[in-house]
């Protein structure tokens, strides 16, 4: 069941598809809110509040810092360009404003408000959940349901069918910002083939545009872009461009002029522009809520599929702003007046929070302003939908130009919404080893509010990695959806080439084209079905107090449980299984062993090449016999990891990876082993099936 109840004025966000069609009552004029308190907080701010009882859990809000259970921390939505993601963080890219209460009273709960929405989770109070909404208004929606995964359920029926990328980017795509021009890229390329390591994208970082212009590609770097794309094409790669949101002040750069001419950018309170610093230098920033606007910068995004690209990933959507133009010039002012004083301990603060704080300041998010639905708003009271309208740009753009086909999109900064257009990947994370672990947190929560296309740079975008962390992180990454090996400039290099242990990558990497098949699967039924793909143990074991405890583990759709080992130097790790598993031990796609644990703890082996996957009884796993990228993988011969009691039997789900229609019927095969071995397929494949 769930209910609507609207505070103040709120900004329709277009998160639910049709949130005319759930009748909602003005929150002020009712008492009848089931769960939660509402307040006025100070200067129009309201406040909702709940007590949480001692073991009460609190699952959701998506891309954040911390555990699956989110109990304990302050949580701010409030999309933000900050690449140090330790546990202290507040924001990262994201707002995510959907979480679910289990415990003494079990309930999900979704703020939708595109300002700033703050979730204090028992961090003043241990006993005490409250959620802080700026001014402007929102729309509580508060869900019940019979189980936790039956709230999500309902929550993602109401906010759309998630985004499914097209299949080719389940396979291995590797990326760094550093490389410049075609010969770098084709380097790449040849040194994954010459070493069969499996690859299927590039992607192309900034340094592809021409001074960081959107939608223009250097020719120096590039001669002839349309036959380059082409030549990847016949290697089976595709080329991934970022596009970053602002747009660079440059007379004679086509998208700038007309921007200006048609009026396209945000702008101050006296009519110009507003101009802010990324990494093109000074841009304006299209306004991405305004209809005309967005159709305008979606269709720009033709330029590159005219030219053979089917894919993109958008960045500095929240939008980043290195500096606002206008509170520049002040600094600079205020600078000259320290060079002309002694600096002491007050002034020498002073200057360096000065400078440190020219970057994504509040203030300069308060002088601009969008177009949204016939009314003048300002950003801050819709920061928030920034990154999720840029995407939709593109998305919209895609239906209109690409209706058959499937483009791949994922954005960095997101609102709940977005995840009908694109899927998101983590940002700037670094090669930490508990960096391996907060990746694995993020994934369920993603999943409940909508986002199942995702993944973090694998290795760690900042920082130097080593080989030890690139491997383990890996041997999570085979198993999300987007995995990318990314890396930023001036950091150590980390394609799996450039390590003493090479054969180690190439196997574990080999098993994600093994688990293929498995993995596309869980992934398009999940969204077709408004499920999730990964799961905390206690969304499946609901009776079980110890998976609920239970932080670093997952299922993966409904036949298997990863335990991945995120621990410099460990030869093992601690496991959890709810009832008894069959432990699948993988060196390499032909190299593994089986047996069966009995449910309970165990310390479980796990060397630095190996990787661990739990079948549950009566389920099973198909995988392929691999490739060297996703067009290879044969569907027609398939292995199934199984652990039957009675009888397993599979649906698996498999279609042409590339047209829009996606349908569950017509691409079902059914598989079924029984215990004394036989096996049957019947459906879309007609697969020869092998037990392992
Ligand atoms: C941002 C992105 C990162 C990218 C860099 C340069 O930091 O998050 O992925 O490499 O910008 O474009």
């Amino acid at each position: 069941m769930i209910r609507k109840f609207v505070f103040g004025s709120p900004v329709e966000t277009e998160a639910l598809t049709d949130s005319g069609s759930i009748p909602g009552i003005r929150g002020e004029e009712t008492e009848d809110f089931p769960h939660l308190a509402v307040s006025a907080g100070e200067n129009q701010s309201h406040v909702l509040s709940c007590d949480m009882a001692p073991h009460d859990i609190i699952y959701g809000l998506g891309e954040n810092v911390r555990g699956i259970n989110k109990r304990g921390w302050l949580y701010q939505s409030n999309c933000k360009d900050d690449p140090l993601h330790t546990e202290t963080r507040h924001e990262l890219y994201a707002a995510h404003n959907f979480f679910l209460a289990d415990g003494r009273e079990r309930f999900g709960v979704f703020v939708d408000a595109p300002q700033t929405v703050t979730f204090d989770l028992g961090y003043s109070d241990r006993d005490r959940l409250t959620v802080t909404v700026d001014p402007g208004g929102f729309v509580l929606y508060i869900l019940e349901g019979d189980s936790l995964r039956q709230i999500v359920k309902e929550f993602r029926h109401v906010i759309g069918r998630s985004y499914i990328p097209p299949r080719w980017a389940f396979g291995y795509g590797q990326s760094r910002w550093g490389y410049e021009c075609a010969d770098d890229i084709r380097q790449v390329v040849r040194r994954h083939r010459d070493n069969h390591v499996p690859l299927d994208s590039v992607y192309m970082d900034i340094d592809y545009m021409e001074n960081y212009k959107d939608f223009t590609v250097d020719s120096d770097k590039f001669p002839d872009f349309p036959g380059f794309v082409r030549e990847m094409r016949e290697e089976n790669i595709h080329l991934v461009p970022i596009i970053d949101a602002g747009v660079k002040i440059e007379e004679g750069y086509s998208v700038y002029e007309e921007g200006v001419k048609e009026g396209y950018f945000c702008k101050k309170e006296d009519g110009k522009e507003f101009v802010g610093g990324v990494w093109p230098g000074r841009v304006h920033f299209p306004d991405m809520l305004d209809e005309k606007a967005r159709s305008w910068f979606g269709g720009k995004y033709k330029v590159l599929l005219d030219q053979g690209i089917d894919g993109f990933w958008n960045d500095m959507n929240e939008p980043a702003l290195f500096y606002g133009e206008d509170h520049l010039d002040e600094v600079f002012e205020k600078l000259e007046d320290y060079s002309r004083q002694e600096l002491n301990i007050q002034s020498f603060f002073g200057m360096k929070n000065l400078v440190l704080g020219v970057a994504n300041r509040k203030e300069d998010y308060e002088t601009f302003y969008h177009r949204y639905r016939g009314e003048q708003i300002r950003h801050d009271r819709v920061h928030n939908l920034f990154g999720y309208y840029m995407t939709r740009a593109a998305g919209e753009a895609f239906d209109r130009l690409e209706p058959d086909r499937r483009i791949l999109m994922f954005s960095r900064a997101s609102y709940i919404g977005m995840h009908r257009y694109g899927g998101v990947w983590t940002g700037d994370n670094c090669s930490w080893w508990s960096h391996i672990l907060m990746n694995l947190q993020m994934l369920p929560g993603l999943n409940m509010c909508g986002f199942l296309y995702t993944g973090a740079d694998l290795g760690g975008f900042g920082a130097d990695t080593t080989e030890d962390l690139l491997l383990r992180w890996l041997e999570l990454g085979i198993f999300t959806p987007l995995m990318r090996n990314h890396s930023a400039k001036r950091t150590r290099l980390q394609e799996f080439y450039r390590f003493g242990h090479m054969e180690d990558f190439r196997n574990i990497l080999g098993l994600r084209y093994g688990f293929l098949p498995y993995l596309y699967s869980e992934f398009v039924k999940a969204a077709v079905n408004d499920d999730m793909m990964f799961l905390p143990l206690s969304f499946v074991y609901t009776e079980d107090e110890e998976a609920a405890g239970v932080e670093d583990q997952l299922m993966v759709g409904e036949s298997m449980m990863i335990a991945p080992v995120y621990r410099q130097n460990a030869r093992g790790r601690y496991v959890y299984l709810p009832e008894n598993m069959k432990l699948y031990r993988f060196r390499s796609l032909d190299c593994g062993d089986s047996q069966i644990l009995p449910a309970g703890h165990h310390y479980v082996r796990a060397e630095l090449n190996e990787v661990l996957v739990f079948v549950r009884p009566d389920h099973m796993v198909p995988m392929s016999e691999g490739g060297c990228c996703v067009e290879d993988v044969d569907m027609s011969r398939l292995n199934l990891l199984h652990f039957v009691r009675t009888e397993a039997v599979y649906e698996l789900y498999h279609d042409d990876g590339i047209s829009r229609k996606v349908e569950l019927e017509t691409g079902i095969t059914r598989i079924k082993v029984k215990t004394d071995g036989t096996v049957s397929a019947e459906g879309m494949l007609n697969p020869e099936c092998r037990l392992r």
